[in-house]
């Protein structure tokens, strides 16, 4: 047996001094192990109080899914400055603030010791509107991003990794000169890693979303939703049928979601749920289930719950005793199916589906989404409260109430027909082409300036109508307006500005 005493003078004849030399090792491990802990762990978005700040910025989570490390997307516009059609990103349609280093629509985040960017909701759902050529743009949030093409993005994105200048040797030396601030485990061991990293990335990313490859241009405003969610659960798209493979769709406005609830939205209408269009949606921001940020979905659904699109009058004159003359015509013809005013939604046929034989427009949209991808989609949130159960196959496009109708532009799906007035008249007088892109606002037609191809340095997006996806026709006869006289269809137009 050993006494307390004993034990005591066994301990006593340790050193003391090679204690302390075991010591130092296990010391430094831990102050490493805190030191990179620190560096690699925190997973913290850039955060903003205010809600509409939030939608422009904030964070859904995607950055961790798919985000690019913020300093080589600072100085990829340089390193293959010829992928992209112009200066910057400005040159693909990004709307850069005063004093902002991102551009609306691109959120940051810490993640693995980096700063992580991303695209948000507002890179598709939000734009810049002029009143006239010289006129400051005014930023408008929730209406579709017109100027945005998501295709030369990609294309740019996919163009540049592929380079062979996409390597540590080159990329390290322009985010230096960028003036980033690396210390030598950045420049030899995190921006390296991160190069390669990002290149197998987007690499696979932008290889699951291949079919854009044999897509024409969508150009400015547009984006095939379906088939890239379609992509993005790995269906065989090399065995789908032509004639679902084109899909291309116009960037909707967002405003006013909680009026709009139960109704069957989406431009074919194949959803009634509006927590589910948001959701659904945050897929397109890399944020995948496991990955999201349900409380910042939550804010932009508080937010865009009552969002409210900006006045036309406030912008232009409306000529309000013309505008009455408008009231009854739009009651009799138009209020059924798109609600009774901008702000007031009820009518009979709101919300619901017309088919696509009676409204006649393009068809690709609606055939892009199929009864496979429904039941799909289903799949993502199994086995949570969040899973998807209102996603079902239509055979029409949708009624949509109409606020902002003025920003709505260029209309129908796939934002074939650039005016108003254009769409007021029988198809065969419709432009069979115009140009896309132009954010300067024609307040007379309605809609955005079509006719001109370059303004202020900036090329515009040539749309050909007779493309297949692209088609002008629909939304024509009697009882779309079409045959009104013109003065009857000029005082519908004064009426319309009002919502
Ligand atoms: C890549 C572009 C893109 C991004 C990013 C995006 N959306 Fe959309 N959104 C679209 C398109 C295109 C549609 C129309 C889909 C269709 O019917 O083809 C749409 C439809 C919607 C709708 C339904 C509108 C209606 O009335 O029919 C809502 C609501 C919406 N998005 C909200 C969001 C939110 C919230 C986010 C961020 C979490 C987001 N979107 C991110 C492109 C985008
Ligand atoms: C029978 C129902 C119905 C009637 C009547 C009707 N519309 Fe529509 N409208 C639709 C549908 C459905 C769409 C979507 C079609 C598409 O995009 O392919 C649409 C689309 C539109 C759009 C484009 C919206 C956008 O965001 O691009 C405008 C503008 C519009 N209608 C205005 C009118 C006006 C003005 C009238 C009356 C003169 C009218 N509509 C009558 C069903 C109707």
């Amino acid at each position: 047996m050993t006494t307390a005493a004993e034990k005591k003078s066994k301990r006593s004849r340790f050193c003391p001094i090679l204690v302390f030399f075991l010591l130092i090792p296990l010391v430094l491990a831990g102050i490493l192990t805190i030191y990179l802990a620190k560096r690699f762990l925190p997973d913290e978005p850039v955060a903003y109080e205010d809600p509409v700040e939030h939608f422009k910025y904030g964070s859904t989570g995607g950055e961790r899914n798919l985000g690019f490390p913020y300093w080589i997307w600072q100085v990829l516009p340089q390193v293959c400055a010829e992928h992209l059609p112009g200066d910057g990103y400005e040159s693909v349609g990004f709307v850069f603030e005063e004093g902002k280093d991102l551009p609306i629509g691109m959120s940051k985040r810490r993640q693995f010791g980096i700063d992580r960017v991303f695209l948000n909701c507002a890179a598709c759902h939000a734009a810049t509107v002029r009143t006239a050529p010289d006129a400051e743009p005014l930023i408008v949030v929730g209406m579709g991003a017109n100027n945005l093409d998501l295709m030369a993005f990609q294309k740019f994105m996919y163009n540049c990794v592929a380079d062979r200048r996409f390597t540590p040797k080159q990329i390290v030396p322009h985010i230096q000169a960028a003036g980033a601030d690396l210390d030598l485990l950045d420049k030899y061991a995190v921006y390296p890693a991160a190069v390669h990293l990002m290149r197998d990335g987007v690499a696979g990313l932008l290889g699951r979303l291949r079919f854009i490859h044999a897509q024409p241009d969508w150009g400015p405003g547009r984006v095939d939703t379906f088939n890239s969610a379609k992509a993005l659960f790995n269906f065989p798209i090399e065995k789908l049928h032509p004639d679902e493979l084109l899909g291309a769709a116009d960037f909707p406005t967002i405003w006013n979601q909680a009026k709009k609830k139960g109704m069957q939205l989406h431009w074919d209408g194949n959803n009634d749920s509006v927590e589910e269009r948001n959701l659904n949606a945050a897929f397109g921001t890399g944020a995948t289930p496991r990955l999201i940020d349900h409380a910042s979905i939550a804010r932009i659904q508080a937010w865009n719950a009552t969002a409210t699109p900006p006045a036309f009058g406030d912008h232009f004159p409306i000529d309000q005793e013309l505008a009455k003359k408008g009231a009854p015509l739009y009651k009799q013809y138009c209020a059924d199916c798109h609600g009774l005013s901008g702000s007031d939604f009820t009518g009979r046929f709101v919300g619901l589906v017309v088919s696509l034989i009676s409204i006649g427009t393009d068809p690709y949209r609606l055939h892009s989404f199929t009864p496979e991808l429904a039941a799909n989609l289903g799949t993502p949130y199994a086995g949570t409260e969040y899973r998807f159960k209102h996603f079902k196959k239509t055979f029409g496009y949708a009624n949509a109430p109409m606020d902002g109708l003025w920003l709505r532009a260029p209309y129908l799906h796939n934002g074939s027909v650039p005016t108003l007035w254009d769409l007021l008249q029988p198809v065969d007088q419709r432009p069979a082409s115009f140009w896309r892109g132009n954010d300067r606002y024609d307040p007379v037609e309605l809609g955005f300036v079509d006719d001109v191809a370059e303004e202020n340095g900036r090329n515009f997006f040539l749309y050909d109508t007779s493309i297949p996806g692209n088609g002008n026709s629909g939304h024509e006869g009697a009882a779309y307006g079409t045959e009104l006289s013109d003065d009857q269809k000029w005082a519908l137009i004064e009426y319309l500005k009002n919502f």
